[in-house]
């Protein structure tokens, strides 16, 4: 199975597993992991969760090659369920950001609670390079933390950026020798064993209170807009090339 789930000591771990593509997130990955957080969620040994991937990565993102055949439908998809399970969890979630983190492998960490990134990862938003746009409410989020400019260059031109530069966004807690970063998320993970679970869950809610609404909203518009772009000529030249390993051409596009 692509995603591993253990109940460790407090700690309710959910593994990306599936290396030979890099950690790549197929609809079957998404409801396993939507299903984790539920269970997670409803379990009262769990205190945290924690996220993470495999060394030198943690997602690559949707699958490519998923988006071609299967184009999530509607908001009752796996990817949509993934997504509202981790916003609307009550529990702390932690992430360990052991590598690469593109597309929604950067865009879910706005969504967690305490992130650690990996001194060797890139992360990236190339929603656009694909023909697609931003998603999970980034486009609300990112630019709150970075201003428009800012934003722009990690949005529309899909520009990476490592730890030191996440953690300065805003987005990361603190960047980690890549060998450590998994077992210091646990370590701040069960710190919240010793914590009064409560007022944990109270607290986050009233933290994310302000514009929760907004950011159920802006999800429901860019899943729209996702929905027409993933059937764009646009994002099919984008997919074909990344198959094709070459670089997209949208000179023909107006
Ligand atoms: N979907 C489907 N397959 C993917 C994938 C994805 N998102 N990311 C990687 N893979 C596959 C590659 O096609 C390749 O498969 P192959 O061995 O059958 O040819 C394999 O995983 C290894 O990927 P590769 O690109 O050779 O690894 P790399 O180390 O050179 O680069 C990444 C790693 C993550 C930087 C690069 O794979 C990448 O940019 N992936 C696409 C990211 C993306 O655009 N995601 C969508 C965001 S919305």
């Amino acid at each position: 199975m692509s995603i591993k789930t253990a109940i460790v000591d407090g700690v309710a771990t959910i593994e990306i597993a599936r290396p030979e593509k890099k950690n790549a997130l197929t609809q079957a990955m998404y409801q396993a992991m939507a299903d984790a957080i539920n269970d997670a969620q409803l379990d009262s040994k769990v205190r945290a969760i924690l996220i993470t991937g495999q060394p030198g990565i943690f997602t690559s993102g949707n699958d490519i090659e998923d988006f071609m055949q299967r184009p999530p439908q509607g908001l009752d998809s796996p990817v949509f369920q993934f997504m509202k399970s981790l916003e609307a969890c009550e529990k702390p979630v932690i992430a360990a950001v052991t590598g690469a983190a593109v597309g929604i492998g950067t865009t879910l960490l706005l969504h967690c609670d305490l992130v650690y990134v990996s001194d060797e990862a890139r992360l990236a938003m190339p929603f656009v390079s694909l023909g697609l746009v931003p998603e999970y409410a980034s486009s609300l989020l990112v630019p709150q933390l970075l201003g428009h400019v800012k934003a722009a260059e990690k949005l529309l031109l899909g520009d990476p950026f490592n730890g030191a530069e996440a953690v300065e966004m805003g987005i990361a807690n603190a960047v980690l020798p890549a060998s450590e970063v998994l077992a210091h998320a646990r370590r701040m993970a069960e710190r919240f064993n010793a914590l009064p679970p409560g007022a944990v869950r109270d607290s986050k809610r009233l933290m994310k209170a302000g514009q929760r609404a907004l950011v159920k909203q802006t999800m429901a518009t860019e899943g729209e807009v996702f929905g027409q772009r993933l059937r764009s000529p646009e994002a099919a030249e984008a997919f074909q090339a990344f198959f094709q390993k070459r670089k997209p051409d949208f000179s023909k596009f107006s």
